[in-house]
């Protein structure tokens, strides 16, 4: 195959006319977008906080995205504390086009095939349906689960598969299915630079991984539910081609409801891909493989009992949703939804929900930062309002001295910022030692 320039390639994607703009695209740095996550933190009081103190914000298409402007904030977005106790999740907006086609509900099971680092997982369990996130890059499965735990999704599952095997191993599971495939990148040149060259022979390899991804997502997906496409690239091989081999392959059982092309010169964002596609009907696997080992969690109604009793006693912490499920493995105690009993057994999986307790040896339940983050909302004992100030400082890693020694010596304090819990600390001799990292 021959060598062809990058410019070269998009001069066949776009009218002439439009080169020159799609050029100067790319010199203009994108504004930055944030998705509020709005199951940690009310989109209004969100837009307060923010506004009355550091940053302009404004709508975008998304109800809970919003571009950011001005900064009287010293640090980054990602340093902020807001960021590192999970209120928000750094998107670009052309990112976040994707998720929302699914249109998740509360109750449904949703895959995420292609999960790593979590941006789009973060939306869809964010409407309270339940998500299993796959990535099988083992340094890319930690960022995930590192965004899950900080953003507080405990209604997600995660999982290390080759997506291509979902729809052998699984079918006909998933309500609805997100593949954000790996892909050539094309539009994310506004980050990573303007590329010399197009890699013909890449892209046609990462097509077949595509359209393989795209085959697994169809087969586990149940039959009428929603399967959604995206890739961050503009070609057509990995855009276009990927979903007419799919039509063809699939025939009747399948149709696309509707595909755009974000293109970085017409739609100010960066290049993205998506498509949605309707499944009509079952489509029976040829060969089912057996699935994984399953591992053994305790998920006993004494187990429930007792988490909910120590929060009580150790927070005053009351009114734990019903929908809430503790299970335990031999190190520690996890917060996930009811709906995980619905796989429960079912599926492989690598981790479930969000750890609050750690075991130890001899046999104590230590809380972690998680659980000051996740319940510092419903606590109102052996709580610690912090500044603006305190939790910059905390979230830098630096503890919290008080001014006198407390008569609580030893114990655990969840941190809070006004009504929403942050962090916990451990209060030993007046200092509060830093349990966030
Ligand atoms: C475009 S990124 C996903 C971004 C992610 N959806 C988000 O919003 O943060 C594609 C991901 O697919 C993963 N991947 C690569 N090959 C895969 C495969 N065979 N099955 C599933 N995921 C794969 C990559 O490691 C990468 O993390």
């Amino acid at each position: 195959m021959s060598k062809i320039t990058y410019l070269d390639h998009i001069a066949t994607l776009l009218p002439s006319e439009e080169l020159e703009a799609f050029k100067a695209s790319y010199q203009q740095q994108l504004p930055k977008t944030i998705k509020v996550v709005t199951s940690k933190m009310a989109l209004s009081d969100f837009e307060k906080i923010v506004t009355i103190r550091w940053w302009e914000i404004e709508k975008t298409v998304h109800p809970d995205c919003f571009y950011v402007h001005k900064r009287t904030w010293s640090s980054t977005l990602g340093q902020h504390f807001l960021h590192q106790g999970g209120f928000f999740y750094i998107q670009e907006l052309s990112a976040s086009m994707s998720a929302p086609l699914l249109e998740a509900k509360p109750g449904e099971l949703i895959l995420d095939l292609c999960a790593a680092p979590g941006g789009k997982t973060v939306q869809l369990a964010d409407t309270w349906s339940f998500v299993i996130a796959n990535e099988p890059s083992n340094p890319r499965r930690k960022a995930l689960i590192y965004n899950l735990n900080r953003t507080g999704m405990l209604n997600t599952a995660v999982t290390s598969f080759d997506g291509t095997r979902f729809g052998e191993l699984y079918p006909e599971i998933f309500d609805k299915v997100l593949v954000d495939a790996p892909c050539s990148g094309e539009g994310m040149s506004y980050k990573t630079g303007w590329p010399l060259s197009w890699n013909e022979w890449l892209v046609c390899s990462l097509a077949r991984t595509q359209v393989k991804l795209l085959a697994s997502a169809i087969k586990t997906c149940k039959p009428w539910g929603t399967i959604v496409y995206s890739t961050c690239t503009l070609n057509q091989i990995e855009n276009e081609e990927v979903i007419k081999k799919t039509l063809e392959a699939f025939g009747d059982q399948i149709s696309l409801e509707r595909s755009k092309k974000y293109r970085p010169h017409r739609d100010h964002t960066g290049g993205f891909f998506v498509a949605k596609i309707q499944k009509h009907s079952s489509i029976k696997p040829q060969n089912i493989q057996q699935s994984p080992k399953i591992p053994l969690f305790d998920t006993s109604n004494k187990l429930q009992f007792q988490v909910r009793e120590l929060l009580k006693k150790d927070f005053w912490c009351e009114n734990i949703a019903d929908t809430i499920l503790f299970f335990s493995t031999s190190s520690t105690i996890y917060i996930t939804t009811k709906q995980y009993l619905d796989i429960h057994g079912k599926i492989s999986l690598d981790k479930v929900g969000i750890p609050i307790y750690d075991i130890a040896r001899d046999g104590r339940w230590i809380p972690n930062h998680h659980l000051g983050n996740l319940f510092g909302n419903l606590a109102i004992h052996h709580i610690f309002q912090v500044s603006d100030q305190q939790a910059q400082a905390y979230t830098e890693g630096k503890d919290i001295s008080l001014r006198e020694n407390t008569s609580l010596d030893e114990w655990f304090l969840t941190l809070k910022r006004r009504d929403y819990g942050f962090s916990l600390a451990k209060n030993v001799s007046g200092i509060l030692k830093n349990k966030m990292i």
